[in-house]
């Protein structure tokens, strides 16, 4: 069954289309990358995705319900999550009051200052049980700022969980990390994938190739490919457009 469909959807700053009349489709419980050379349209689709960005037209149906052109904190309570950027972490505040503070925003609408030592407890345990399946239980005390590049990034995983979503979409969560990072992070997103509906953009074609249900190709904007890994990465006009994109 599909949990996220678009339909149309086109977003055009000023000259440019830079994305360009995607249908999609992903299926519950599945990982679906996203892929495509530098400026294909991937994080401006996810941020149309995530109520980041209106769409230019188009649709987005998410769970059968047209959400297209929702606010950010309104896409977050039907059940989407964009995995925050950096920027969203609190650096002088622990890691446990960082994700801490984002369940509390979902549990109290993020406007209710007052609140109740015993609903405290719980949100300190429900953080704390996300700082587990993130892996960064140990560094729970440390403030964020010192983290290393790799668990910054489970962090940002982290917070995007505390609003307890559906679908999860991380847009390049290996970026930048070394390889043993890479790996740990490998495992973190299936571990993420029992639990959660997953749509990753990512460069890395072996972490592609090996975790994806369902590929999807953009380039210039439209989908130029779709389907399972095998035959997207057999797909002529996709080596085509990886060649292009590296000209
Ligand atoms: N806010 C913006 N204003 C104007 N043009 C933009 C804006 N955001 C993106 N673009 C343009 O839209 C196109 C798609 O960009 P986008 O960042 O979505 O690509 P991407 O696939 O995520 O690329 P990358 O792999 O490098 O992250 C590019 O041509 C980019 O220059
Ligand atoms: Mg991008």
């Amino acid at each position: 069954m599909s949990i996220l469909e678009t339909d149309g959807l086109t977003k055009h700053f000023g000259g440019v289309t830079a994305v360009d009349d995607v249908d999609l489709s992903v299926e519950e419980g599945e990982i679906t990358s996203l892929i495509g050379p530098n400026g294909a349209g991937k994080t401006t689709l996810f941020n149309m995705l995530a109520g980041a960005l209106e769409p230019s037209t188009g649709v987005i149906t998410f769970r059968g319900e047209d959400v297209t052109g929702l606010a950010p904190e309104a896409i977050a309570r039907k059940g989407i999550a964009k995995s925050f950027q950096i920027t969203n972490v609190f650096g002088g505040i622990s890691v446990l009051e960082n994700v801490r503070v984002a369940v509390q925003a979902r549990h109290r609408g993020g406007w209710n200052v007052h609140q109740h030592a015993d609903s405290k407890a719980e949100y300190t345990e429900e953080a704390e049980d996300i700082l587990s399946f993130v892996g960064l239980s140990e560094e729970r005390d440390r403030p964020a700022n010192v983290l290393s590049h790799g668990d910054k990034r489970s962090l940002e995983i982290g917070l995007a969980l505390a609003i307890d979503p559906d679908l999860l979409l991380l847009d390049e969560p290996a970026a930048g990390m070394s390889q043993i990072e890479i790996e740990s992070m490998l495992d973190l997103i299936e571990e993420l994938a029992g639990e959660y509906t997953i749509m990753l953009v990512e460069h890395n074609m072996d972490i592609v190739m090996n975790i994806s249900d369902h590929v999807v190709v953009l380039h210039n904007g439209a989908v130029i490919a779709s389907g399972p890994p095998s035959s997207v990465q057999a797909d002529e006009s996709v080596q085509e457009a990886y060649l292009g994109g590296m000209a």
